[in-house]
């Protein structure tokens, strides 16, 4: 196990003049590795197997996966309607690596509309790669800013003393480095206020249990992980003051789709009388999905529920259902805590609106 401690913000993603640079999630918290992206398909390669995941980090690193994409095609000496044609092509590929989380679209049409004003104004190659950069760097540094003041508006909502119940990783690993639903904690924590941290483990993938342990620890936050079926009775006994979450899109009449076995803890959390927090910059916020029925939900492949890494633990020839996220109705969620302050119901929409 990796003790390594890293900088805060942790440097999720990055674009080293050549590559992608990514934290690789899929080994944490037995190595501390990097993987550098070198092409576009290596970068969706990324994507799909949760090397990099949580919806603002996706977004931050398929925002550098279009400055890569202009940075091969510079090398391959194409010139500018070729150049133009492959970003359109790459920025395909990378969308169509994950389909929930919406901060993928939402920083990739950003970058591609930068790309597109600055080529209609006639700028040359140079100029519309720099263009790029900028772009993605802007998204980047903006997530890491929208992450600090969530966190200063949700810590208020946290007791001196007292515990925190989450679910997935929603933190520094899942966004540009700071986090949603910890850096509510971080937040709290930076307050002087104590504050223990329940993490569900996060069945298939054991996002919980590997990467929201393993953050906090590195950040020295105290933190108790559980299996998700566990969560009824630490609710029930009374040792949770609010559940908080992330989210991978926000529906505009405030449904939140976010990690399988979100939906059940709002039930309970409701059930035992805890408020239910979600957490998420306003890049998660999609205005143009009505409500969490029109969520697309990624189903994966059945082996995550079968066995863990090669070892398979049921029989052979049973199904398995492998949704990756399930959909929290807006009448379960306390508040909505974005970037521009605490949001409760009824959700008005205008208030939650990305403002870049
Ligand atoms: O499949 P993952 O690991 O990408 O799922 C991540 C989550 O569900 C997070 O809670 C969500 O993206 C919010 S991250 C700030």
């Amino acid at each position: 196990m990796t003790n390594d401690r890293l900088p805060f913000p942790f440097p999720v993603a990055a674009w080293t003049g050549a590559s992608v640079r990514l934290i690789d999630q899929t080994r944490l918290p037995v190595e501390l590795v990097f993987r550098d992206c070198r092409t576009i398909d290596e970068l969706g390669e990324a994507i799909r197997v949760l090397a990099v995941r949580g919806a603002p980090a996706i977004g931050v690193a398929a925002a550098y996966g279009l400055v890569l994409s202009w940075h091969l095609g510079v090398a391959a000496g194409e010139d500018l309607p070729a150049l133009g044609r492959g970003l359109d092509r790459d920025r395909e590929a990378l969308a169509a690596t994950r389909p929930t989380a919406v901060n993928l679209f939402w920083a990739l049409r950003r970058v591609h509309d930068a790309a597109v004003a600055a080529l209609a104004s006639g700028a040359d190659t140079a100029t519309v790669g720099e263009t790029l950069l900028r772009e993605a760097r802007t998204i980047h540094d903006e997530d890491i800013a929208m992450g600090r003041a969530l966190g200063r508006a949700g810590e208020a909502l946290l007791p001196d003393e007292g515990a925190v119940l989450t679910h997935c990783n929603a933190g520094g690993l899942a966004t540009a480095g700071y986090g949603t639903a910890l850096g509510v904690v971080y937040a709290a924590t930076e307050a002087g206020k104590r504050i223990h941290v329940y993490a569900d483990e996060t069945r298939p993938l054991l996002q919980g249990a590997r990467l929201t342990a393993w953050e906090l620890q590195n950040q020295g936050i105290p933190v108790t992980v559980l299996p998700d079926v566990a969560a009824a009775t630490l609710l029930r006994q009374g040792r949770v003051d609010a559940v908080i979450t992330g989210a991978d899109r926000i529906a505009a009449n405030g449904d939140a789709a976010n990690k399988i076995g979100t939906y059940p803890l709002a039930v309970l959390a409701r059930r035992h009388g805890v408020p239910f927090y979600v957490a998420a910059p306003s890049s998660t916020i999609d205005p143009d999905t009505a409500t969490g029925d029109e969520i697309e939900i990624e189903q994966r492949h059945p082996d995550e529920i079968h066995g863990h890494r090669g070892e398979r633990f049921t029989p052979e020839g049973v199904a398995a259902f492998n949704p990756a996220f399930d959909v929290t109705p807006a009448e379960l969620i306390t508040a909505i805590i974005t970037e521009s302050g605490v949001v409760k119901p009824p959700y008005d929409l205008d208030t939650l609106l990305p403002k870049c």
